[in-house]
């Protein structure tokens, strides 16, 4: 075919695949430190695509819609993250931190699928494979395994067998033989995942990528990776909670707003089906510092206790902490609460967490954080059984949240009695609720009526 091929040397970095002739110690592109490695590039001169005459332009109504063939694992708490199912010819990058439960999440995920699914292992032999499918009480006659690590092997199996799904645990294990580099560089991550989805199309099979997490954070491996696949999907939790929480960070076949909620038992994952009650059950009642709100995550409103811990600073410098809430906002906040409500707080540590090991972004939660801080400073609980909802505004005022009928009627079913919402949310309300509602304008006029 007339190529030409050479090889050399570049370096690039682990952490974003920034490429660079010489070694550098701080990466120009994301400003990380030492994550430049030596990888050998292969340069193929190809001549362009020749002209040849078939045409393969569609109309769009000819075109074949992917939705109808979703394929189901009937595990909710997935099916929803991923937007409905796999969709066949999609590639899925699953990532998440070291024993989190990625092949858990993924054997289980293959053992509820009508149709055959090949796990490819290149990190466990088959009898360890085998032990956990016995832990798990898998039993399926679609379930194929595989170990293996080279990758051109990998796509011969797939194309004999013809499974509906293949699962890769994990890429970081995988090599491509035609290449010159060790299994795990970017080069390799890269590569395979490439020929991978371009295996997954042509064969209109979908493939669930595992990927390890690097201590920053970033599925081992260059973001380009991230960019690649059409989902990418996080396994998320603490190592002191048996919950899990999966959240979609991309989806070209869905909404990102979705997450699945499971908790780890010695059988494997089950869904946690609701949350709220999960994750109020081990609150430690009429204590100061405690506020509940409900967020809402994807289509599902979620009770959650924000935890704030006001305490005197020995030093000129403040601490202020947030688990689970955005720093910057936290500080927005303190701002608006010294300023429009007079709490003193700029001599003071606070420490801010949202109870469970959940993230919230959205600004909904801002009262029930403005009010947990209130109340540890003033020492003084928030009155049981309430609810606090409204973002919080520079002005002190309280502005309207979405959802708000669905926030109220998760918060009647728990039991609480009282829900403090923005008064502009009161207006459109049309519920019929057996709780106390409250629509407050102010963050004072909030903090006067939870904290008593
Ligand atoms: N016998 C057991 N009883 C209870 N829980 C177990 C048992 N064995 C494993 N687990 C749980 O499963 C987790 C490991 O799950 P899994 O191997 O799926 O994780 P992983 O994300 O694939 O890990 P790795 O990064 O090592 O591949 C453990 O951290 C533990 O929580
Ligand atoms: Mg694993
Ligand atoms: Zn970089």
């Amino acid at each position: 075919m007339g190529q030409m091929s050479k090889t050399r040397i570049k370096y690039i970095c682990s952490n974003c695949g920034y490429e660079s002739l010489r070694w550098l110690g701080k990466c120009p592109e994301c400003d990380s430190w030492n994550t430049f490695t030596e990888e050998i590039i292969e340069t193929n001169k190809r001549k362009p695509t020749a002209y040849k005459g078939i045409l393969n332009i569609k109309k769009i109504d000819e075109i074949e819609g992917v939705e109808k063939n979703r394929i189901t694992t009937g595990i909710g708490e997935l099916d929803r993250v991923l937007g409905g199912g796999f969709i066949p010819g999609s590639v899925i990058l699953l990532g998440g931190d070291p024993g989190i439960g990625k092949s858990t999440l993924a054997m289980q995920a293959a053992s509820r699928i009508n149709d055959k699914v090949l796990y490819v292992t290149g990190e466990e032999s088959t009898a360890q494979i085998k032990s956990r499918a016995e832990r798990l009480k898998i039993k399926s006659d679609n379930f194929f395994v595989l170990s293996e690590t080279d990758l051109n092997i990998i796509i011969a199996s797939i194309n004999s067998l013809a499974p509906s799904l293949v699962i890769i645990d994990s890429i970081q294990t995988m090599y491509r033989s035609d290449l010159d580099n060790s299994p795990g560089t970017i080069t390799q991550i890269r590569e395979c995942t490439s020929q991978l989805m371009e295996m997954a199309k042509r064969n209109q099979v979908s493939v669930l990528i595992v990927g390890h997490v690097t201590k920053e954070g970033f599925i081992a491996g260059p973001k380009v990776l991230e960019h690649m696949v059409d989902t990418v999907i996080q396994f998320e939790g603490e190592a002191h909670h048996s919950f899990r929480i999966l959240r979609a960070e991309k989806n070209r076949f869905g909404s990102t707003n979705e997450i699945g909620i499971f908790e780890m038992h010695e059988e494997g994952l089950t869904e946690v089906k609701n949350p709220s009650e999960l994750f109020l059950s081990e609150r430690e009642k009429d204590i100061s510092g405690s506020a509940i709100t409900a967020s809402i995550e994807g289509t599902r409103p979620i009770l959650l206790e924000v935890q704030a811990l006001v305490t005197p600073s020995s030093f000129g410098n403040p601490q202020r902490v947030a688990t689970g809430f955005d720093y910057r906002r936290l500080s927005i906040l303190l701002a608006v609460l010294e300023k429009r409500s007079g709490l003193r707080l700029s001599a003071s540590n606070v420490f801010l967490n949202m109870a469970g090991g959940v993230k919230i972004t959205e600004p909904a939660v801002d009262l029930a954080v403005c009010c947990s801080i209130a109340s540890s400073l003033t020492d003084k609980v928030v009155a049981g059984k309430t609810v606090l909802i409204g973002e919080v505004g520079l002005g002190g005022e309280v502005r309207s949240v979405g959802h708000i009928e669905k926030r109220i009627q998760e918060a009647q079913k728990l039991g609480f009695e009282k829900i403090i919402i923005p008064q502009n949310n009161m207006k459109s309300l049309k519920i019929n609720s057996s709780m106390k509602i409250l629509g407050v304008e102010s963050l004072t006029e909030a903090i006067n009526n939870a904290i008593k």
